[in-house]
């Protein structure tokens, strides 16, 4: 039987790492690390080699590494042609997680993917393996072990609390925020945004709490009442991404209410 281990990571900083992730990549014969394309490839590939070799500085494991076909972005398309990309760019990595699964891994050995922060928000890993494996016609046994995920790190950082006494917090992709109603809006994640989707809610009495790189080095906060640090936060956005080249932010928007805690 084949084993494949799906580990989250956390959000790039080898501290997020539970117990149980490192129990995880212990067992692992090989690393499968798909790459990424563009500038913070490096980066990006640089911090799982880090936490690879702080786990196993010994090291006894393989590394298998294939460009990974990049994430469609694709704002400007309607639903359904949005859909249909994001259908092709899971068929591709699909026909990646065969290929890795069928060649590269043997009898009895275990897999590792290290992936993201949480690999249950955001990431359709666990179910395109899921699917995959059910095509295989050797068994592989799948895990999954959580992470901690950008908006528990955005939070904790913050020092706020995800949800305030009695109320929901929903989690949204920039996507969504740009054809959301604002005034429907209370209390909200926004993950994925790569049009700065807040500028949509000014002027509705809302607060922002805004991270970039979260957990990393290189970690930017910003925080305060949306239509006083919008300009600063459109700002600092641009500078980062300036200088990297890629920017990872999250950040969770709140009506402010008289009174609540
Ligand atoms: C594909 S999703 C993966 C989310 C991941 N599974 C998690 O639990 O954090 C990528 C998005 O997560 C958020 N994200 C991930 N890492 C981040 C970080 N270090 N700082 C800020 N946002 C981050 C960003 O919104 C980014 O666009």
């Amino acid at each position: 039987m084949k084993h494949c281990m799906l580990i989250g990571i956390g959000p790039g900083h080898p501290d997020f790492l539970t117990l149980q992730a490192m129990a995880a990549m212990r067992r692992v014969d090989v690393f499968f690390l798909l790459e990424k394309a563009g500038r913070g490839k490096d980066e990006l590939l640089a911090l799982r080699r880090d936490i690879m070799r702080r786990v196993r500085p010994d090291g006894g494991y393989r590394e298998v590494r294939v460009p990974s076909p990049p994430r469609p972005r694709a704002v400007d398309l309607d639903g359904a042609a949005y859909r249909a990309i994001v259908a092709d760019w899971h068929a591709e990595k699909r026909r990646i997680f065969a290929e890795l699964l069928t060649r590269e891994l043997g009898d009895g050995e275990t897999a590792g993917l290290l992936l993201w922060g949480d690999p249950l928000l955001y990431d359709q890993t666990i179910s395109m393996v899921e699917a995959v494996v059910r095509t295989l016609p050797e068994p592989v046994q799948v895990g999954v072990i959580a992470g901690i995920s950008a908006v528990q790190v955005l939070a904790a950082r913050h020092r706020i609390p995800l949800n305030r006494v009695g109320e929901s917090v929903q989690i949204i992709t920039g996507r969504e925020a740009e054809t959301v109603d604002p005034a429907q809006v209370h209390n909200v994640i926004v993950m994925l945004d790569y049009n700065a989707s807040f500028r949509r809610f000014v002027g509705q009495d809302m607060e922002i709490y805004w991270g970039g790189y979260l957990g990393g080095d290189d970690e930017v906060l910003v925080a305060g009442a949306l239509d006083e640090v919008l300009e600063e936060l459109l700002r600092v956005k641009a500078r980062l991404r300036a200088h990297k080249g890629w920017l990872m932010d999250t950040y969770l928007l709140r009506r402010r209410v008289q009174g609540a805690d």
